[in-house]
């Protein structure tokens, strides 16, 4: 057998829904009651809806057929008809350790690959002289792990970080280096993380100077020599440190692009939306209608230019369009970026669907809610401030040494990694667009559902391994030994479930958690199931495998989660 045990089922049923003439396309799911059945398929309320009969004469009707159909096949040992309507497939254990074998022979444990495509995935998105803080932690953690998913199932995924480098922020610190009198070649980061906020500040209260600062970024998008200058040093030194913040988080990008590359390409913009008729003026700027009468919340034009000539946000993403497709044609185009810009990307998209580009090229914006404090309202540091991302790490590190004196033993290089696998197990557990409560303490403890807690599980199975010396070359043989063993093996089955599953959801949470109940099963697994000194050897090398086999699935988890592993805890 090669396929996810829910499709091997639901292509049976397709054909004994076809042979009783019954309308619908099979669904196969995971049991919620493992206490009675592997499967379900619960079809028959539906159908009893649509042809006014009882669900539970239709579900004994679909079992008798199945069994008639396939009555020598050896996968099941139980196929029955529940009230009110269930139908309950429990798997042999022929079926459960043929799979797992198969599993454990193939590449990336046997799961089906797409159609490759070209992707380009845009997240991260820091803006340059505004030091990387908590917001931006999210874009960067799910970014990369959804990037990672996608070059796991074979495509072409180029990853852009989109830096912001030509929003207003630029001429504000323009502004103030020019008015502090300092050099473009003394510009250091502590001076960019010192100007930035008092700019921000002088311009919330002064106007005068806020215009003086709008008009500077203007001149510099226009070409301004001296701002240039400004503008490049300024790049290269945040950039930096940008970088190392995401060298540290094991965050990579192919591009380095940002919206000042988008520059050149909105003439192309502008020829293409005034081929098709699309720009409309509207009190000097130049607007698109995106609105449509089916909408449920009016949506307000996407503005292309402002009356004194600006180019916006929106602006450079159309650009930024134009330029990835002439470079790269990709089918499609992710965005990973704060929920609340969803508005934006709506705008966008029907944008580009005027525009006829959405025929060839696809476009998703991932959005994600907010990283909250313990009294969750958005994290903030005592003074009041969004932590930087420094800091938050500092914290972290912290709470990890407090929760375990051992832990102060730890090389620097794993601190890190625990570090980070603290920060982004406690982020990545939760669905990406739901906000959550980031707690060092809770989420650093080896307890729990917590990074710690997994990569202790890895640790101490992949000893084992280690100890009983062992190298994978045969088979499992047909035995489940018990009820913690079957619990395992059916958790390792469901590993394609949910791998398809975050996959086309673009939720990593999928994985986080199934990684989770998998590292629980082992747990209980190895706590009744004592190995070392085990002397039926047939049972020894089964569990071996097992054990063999969940590991390299732990490990590729990890890592599609952007998890790395220490040497030791
Ligand atoms: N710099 C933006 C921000 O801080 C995020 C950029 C996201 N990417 C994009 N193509 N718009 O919100």
């Amino acid at each position: 057998m090669k396929k996810v045990i829910s499709t091997f089922i639901e292509e049976k049923l397709t054909k004994v829904l076809e042979k009783l003439n019954y309308p619908l396309k099979p669904k196969v799911i995971i049991s919620n009651r493992k206490d009675l059945c592997d499967y379900q398929f619960d079809g028959a309320f539906s159908l009893a809806k649509e042809l006014h009969e009882n669900p539970f004469n239709i579900s004994e009707k679909i079992t008798a057929e199945f069994q008639k159909m396939y009555a020598n096949t050896s996968f099941f040992t139980k196929i029955e008809a529940v009230r009110p309507g269930f139908i309950n497939f429990t798997l042999s254990d022929t079926c459960i350790n043929e799979i797992l074998n198969h599993m454990k022979e193939s590449d990336k444990f046997a799961i089906t690959m797409p159609a490759k495509e070209t992707i380009i995935i845009d997240y991260g998105g820091p803006n340059i002289a505004k030091p990387l803080h908590v917001g931006h932690l999210r874009s960067a953690i799910v970014g990369e792990s959804i990037k990672r998913i996608l070059k796991y199932y074979g495509h072409e995924v180029i990853s852009d970080v989109h830096l912001g480098d030509y929003g207003l922020q630029i001429g504000q610190v323009i502004y103030g280096l020019k008015s502090e009198n300092i050099s473009i070649n003394d510009i250091t980061i502590e001076i960019l993380d010192r100007i930035y906020p008092k700019m921000s500040g002088l311009c919330k209260e002064n106007d005068e100077i806020k215009t003086i600062c709008a008009q500077i970024t203007k001149d510099l998008q226009d070409g301004n020599q001296e701002y240039q200058a400004y503008f490049v040093k300024i790049r290269e030194v945040s950039g930096r440190d940008i970088l190392r913040i995401y060298d540290y988080l094991d965050v990579h990008f192919d591009l380095w692009y940002g919206e000042s590359n988008a520059y050149p390409y909105i003439d192309k913009a502008k020829q293409a939306l005034e081929a098709k008729k699309l720009l409309k003026q509207s009190e000097g700027a130049l607007i698109i209608d995106v609105a449509k009468s089916e909408d449920s919340k009016e949506l307000p034009p996407f503005i292309f230019q402002k009356s004194n000539g600006a180019y916006l946000y929106g602006t450079t993403d159309l650009a930024t369009i134009f330029e990835r497709i002439i470079d790269y044609n990709p089918q499609k185009i992710l965005y990973v970026t704060d929920l609340r810009q969803g508005m934006h990307f709506t705008q966008l998209f029907r944008v580009c669907e005027k525009l006829g580009i959405t025929k060839s090229t696809n476009f998703e914006h991932l959005g994600f809610g907010t990283v909250n404090g313990l009294d969750g309202k958005p994290y903030k540091t005592r003074a009041g401030t969004a932590p930087k991302l420094d800091e938050l790490f500092t914290e972290t590190k912290e709470a990890f040494l407090n929760s375990n004196p051992k832990n102060t033993s730890m090389d620097n290089e794993d601190l890190d990694i625990l570090v980070n696998a603290i920060i982004k197990f406690a982020d990545l557990q939760n669905n990406r667009e739901k906000d959550y409560i980031f707690d060092s303490k809770k989420f650093s403890s080896v307890i729990g559902k917590t990074g710690p807690y997994i990569l202790y599980t890895y640790l101490r199975i992949a000893n084992i391994l280690t100890k009983e010396n062992y190298i994978s070359t045969n088979k499992l043989t047909n035995t489940i030994y018990n009820n913690v063993d079957r619990e395992l093996r059916m958790k390792i089955l469901e590993l394609e479930n949910a791998l398809n599953y975050s996959y086309t959801t673009r939720l990593p949470s999928i994985l986080a958690n199934y990684l989770y109940e998998l590292c629980v099963n082992l747990n209980a697994f190895y706590e009744n199931n004592h190995i070392n000194n085990l002397e039926d050897v047939k049972k020894k090398e089964d569990w071996l495998i097992l054990l063999d086999l969940s590991c390299k699935i732990i490990k590729d988890m990890l890592y599609l989660l952007g998890i790395n592993i220490p040497k030791k805890m």
